[in-house]
């Protein structure tokens, strides 16, 4: 090798050496092997070498050129796993920061209020039940006494389905949590004390009515229970639900075809405010009574031993006077920001206003 290409390699290859970071070293790699390059010139310039030496001189430069690679190579994987180090160094974890919240889900509200009313309910001595949601027209509504062509059968916008169900009579979507009584006392032997929440439907749809809504069903039986029982329980329920113990409870003289007597009971709130336990004005929120002899016959139940008291009542309806919720649509619209303000963390314990 000539001395002037030994002097260029020695040069070329110092200054990789000397390059601290990628940027100069590509800046060394520009000057060498770049379009206007020392090495590239000297490549140019082979058409001009005589035709005898042009062959010696180009294995020459190659031989240059590479070497030169070589040390960029070299040189660019020590600057790169420094380049690594550094950042590794920088980044290190701070183990004391706190962790970034986890996103956690929320309990609706629908479903908060059941928890509550279970809750409640439960310190009362009541077990909660479930049922099916279609259900056969005799369970909605013959066996509680609401015989065919009774005028209540309108008033429950009903869901008729397709076909019959194994009694042969007409397939619902049940229209109230009642039928829950029917099945409670078909299949327990009293004394009997239930809730029973769930879906019920109705074919009726605007800003106060879904087509698909829940209530909640209470059933008592036993020997020698009063009207007096209905309204201790209830009252203390209310009371204890909205957490006001002195909410006024008033209950008002009604008709089922289910409960005789029936009552429906409204609580004192303020009409223009909305405030609840206050106000003067009175709020209808439940319908109940005495359950009728004839439901206890239809189940097998003898009136003579058994009494009991019945009530219903919609879970959307008191979640919204509870929370003050003006709409009812988004209950089901699954709005992300309506849920993180009005639902609940699933860790928290159901409000259980003890001593009331
Ligand atoms: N099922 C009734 C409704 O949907 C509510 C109701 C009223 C239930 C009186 C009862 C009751 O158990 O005793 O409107």
């Amino acid at each position: 090798m000539t001395d002037d290409l030994d002097a260029l390699a020695t040069s070329v290859t110092h200054d990789v050496a000397a390059a601290t970071d990628p940027r100069a070293l590509d800046a060394v790699r520009v000057a060498a092997l770049g379009k206007n390059g020392t090495l590239t010139a000297l490549l140019k310039g082979l058409g001009a070498v005589a035709a005898e030496a042009r062959k010696e001189r180009g294995a020459a430069l190659n031989h240059v050129k590479s070497r030169i690679e070589a040390a960029l190579d070299a040189r660019r994987a020590i600057l790169d796993a420094a380049a690594l180090d550094t950042r590794l160094l920088a980044e290190r974890q701070d183990m004391s920061l706190p962790p970034r919240p986890a996103p956690m889900g929320s309990i609706h509200p629908i479903n908060r209020t059941i928890e509550e009313l279970t809750a409640i309910f439960g310190a009362m001595g009541f077990a909660a039940v479930e049922g099916p949601d279609i259900e056969s027209d005799w369970f909605n509504f013959g066996a509680l006494n609401i015989p065919d062509h009774h005028p209540a059968r309108q008033d429950q916008d009903t869901f008729y389905l397709p076909g019959t169900g194994t009694d042969g009579r007409p397939l619902v979507l049940r229209t109230q949590t009642s039928p829950l009584q029917v099945r409670t006392m078909l299949s327990q032997e009293p004394p009997i004390r239930i809730i029973a929440p769930g879906r019920t439907y109705r074919a009726d749809h605007d800003a106060t009515h879904s087509p698909m809504f829940h209530q909640v069903e209470s059933l008592v039986i036993d020997r020698g229970i009063t009207l007096g029982h209905l309204k201790g329980c209830l009252t203390d329920f209310l009371r204890a639900f909205f957490g006001i113990a002195t909410l006024p409870v008033r209950f008002r003289s009604s008709y089922f075809p289910f409960t005789e007597p029936s009552m429906e009971v409204d609580i004192g709130w303020n009409k223009r405010t909305g405030e609840l336990g206050a106000g003067g004005d009175w709020l209808e929120i439940l319908g109940s009574g005495m359950v009728h002899p004839r439901v206890l016959a239809n189940c097998g139940i003898d009136a003579r031993e058994w009494q009991g008291f019945a009530f219903g009542m919609g879970i959307e309806r008191i979640t919204m006077l509870k929370h003050g919720i003006a709409d009812l649509r988004p209950f089901y619209e699954g709005d992300t920001r309506w849920l993180a303000h009005f639902s609940s963390s699933p860790l928290a314990p159901a409000t259980l206003h003890e001593g009331l």
